[in-house]
């Protein structure tokens, strides 16, 4: 195929469309995300992330009988192999968690007796397992990095639910647990974002799931990307210490912008306006945070929106509004979900869109196939003409 040179180069490749997907869609200049043609409103509202992460993966919303079956492959798979607490047991007590999470999927992989098995079936088996043990494996680590034992799924407890169980040791109450799964729902997937693009990059060299999941989750872990959410939440107490009171924000805002720091949470590279998932975690935001005795964490950070829409809108920025991790910092901390488990959570649910994009890249119909991703960039280093710089031998170097 003749491929005519197209220069993008330093735009981080936005505004090129590299492949077609039936998964998801942003359209960015209103606002809405869409899941295989469901509304994230809707949901948010009335969907669980069994059944979420089910129609990501399947194209379709499931039959009761499809959502249980799916609900108890899930649930049959939580355990993790033994040798892989095993080795957490002998990694540094200081390892981030998401370094422990990324180096975890090559381990599930170790432990797959299907991981060759490329068929379609075998993939989607495959998310499965993934989707039920990365949580395990984010909580095992919490736990032995205290000094405490991994616990065993509680098996009657959702999704969310058992994830709370297995990190804290202590069964969250049913608001909790619905709210989890919520945030789970929110953050499932996101089209063509970084961390997708290079699950997606991965295989498409054929390489199994597991090798795309680990690079998904090694991008995630960028500050620019999933790990906005931790430093939002550093930045809110940060605010919380210096400033008496929440009519100090209005300055602190303007000094942030006009240094050119980043106001952790805010901008997008897609959405021109208001991220709709920013509005329910809003909401849930303000509600969670008083239930936890830190009301000031939602009015700190109701001000500062308001500041920086204000501040960047009179900067000709009128495009940057919150985004999904400007808040979901907050309704962590008052789940009791440490800061640094923050982007792990985000890796827990947005895993389930991974698998689904890795599966849409294996297996799209032959006149949709992607190609191997394999771009170009310019060379700008040094060039000795058509021979080539003179190989100089080691002592001679000076
Ligand atoms: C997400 C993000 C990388 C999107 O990037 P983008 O669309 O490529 O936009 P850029 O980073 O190029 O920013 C465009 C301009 O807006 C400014 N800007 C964007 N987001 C900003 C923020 N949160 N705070 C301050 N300035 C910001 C940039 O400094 C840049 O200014 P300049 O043109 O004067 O150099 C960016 O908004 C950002 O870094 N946000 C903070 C991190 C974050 O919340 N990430 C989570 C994303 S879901």
């Amino acid at each position: 195929m003749a491929v005519e040179t197209v220069r993008v180069k330093n735009t981080g490749l936005r505004g090129v469309t590299v492949a077609d997907t039936k998964i998801s869609y942003i359209d960015g200049e209103n606002g809405v995300l869409i899941y295989r043609g469901y509304r994230i409103e809707e949901l948010a509202e009335r969907s669980t992330f069994m059944e979420t992460a089910f129609l990501l993966l399947n194209g379709h919303l499931p039959k009761k009988s499809e959502l249980e079956g799916f609900e108890a492959q899930v649930v049959q798979a939580r355990e993790l192999p033994g040798f892989i607490l095993e080795s957490m047991e002998k990694f540094p007590k200081g390892t981030d968690p998401m370094d422990v999470l990324q180096a975890s999927i090559p381990m599930l992989a170790m432990a797959d007796p299907e991981v060759n098995d490329d068929s379609r079936e075998a993939n989607v088996r495959k998310a499965v397992r993934l989707i039920a043990r990365t949580p395990a494996a984010v909580a095992a680590w919490h736990r032995i990095r205290n000094g405490r034992k991994p616990l065993a799924p509680d098996n009657a407890l959702s999704h969310a639910a058992n994830f709370l169980w297995q990190l804290s040791g202590e069964k969250p109450g049913a608001e909790i647990a619905r709210d989890l799964d919520l945030c789970l729902v929110l953050h499932a997937d996101h089209t063509f974002n970084a961390s997708t693009f290079a699950c997606r990059e991965v295989v498409s060299t054929n390489a199994h799931i597991y090798a795309g999941v680990t690079a998904g989750v090694g991008a995630l872990s960028g500050s620019l990307h999933g790990g906005a959410n931790e430093r939002v939440m550093k930045m809110l107490l940060e605010v919380e210490s210096e400033l008496p009171s929440v009519d100090d924000v209005g300055p602190w805002v303007m000094k942030r912008i006009e240094s050119g720091r980043k106001i952790m949470g805010m901008g997008h590279a897609v959405y021109k306006t208001f991220d709709p998932r920013a509005k329910i975690l809003k909401e849930m935001s303000r509600r969670l945070t008083a239930k936890a005795g830190h009301p000031k964490w939602y009015e700190y950070l109701a001000r500062i929106e308001e500041e920086g829409i204000k501040g960047f809108a009179a900067r000709g920025k009128p495009e940057i509004n919150t985004n999904v991790d400007f808040y979901s910092g907050a309704v962590y901390s008052a789940m009791g979900i440490p800061i640094d488990i923050m982007t792990p959570v985000f890796a827990i649910s947005r895993i389930s869109g991974w698998c689904a994009h890795i599966i849409e890249e294996k297996f799209a119909e032959a006149q949709d196939k992607p190609a191997l991703y394999r771009p170009e960039a310019e060379y700008v280093g040094n060039y000795c003409g058509e021979v080539g710089c003179t190989y100089q031998p080691v002592p001679d170097r000076g």
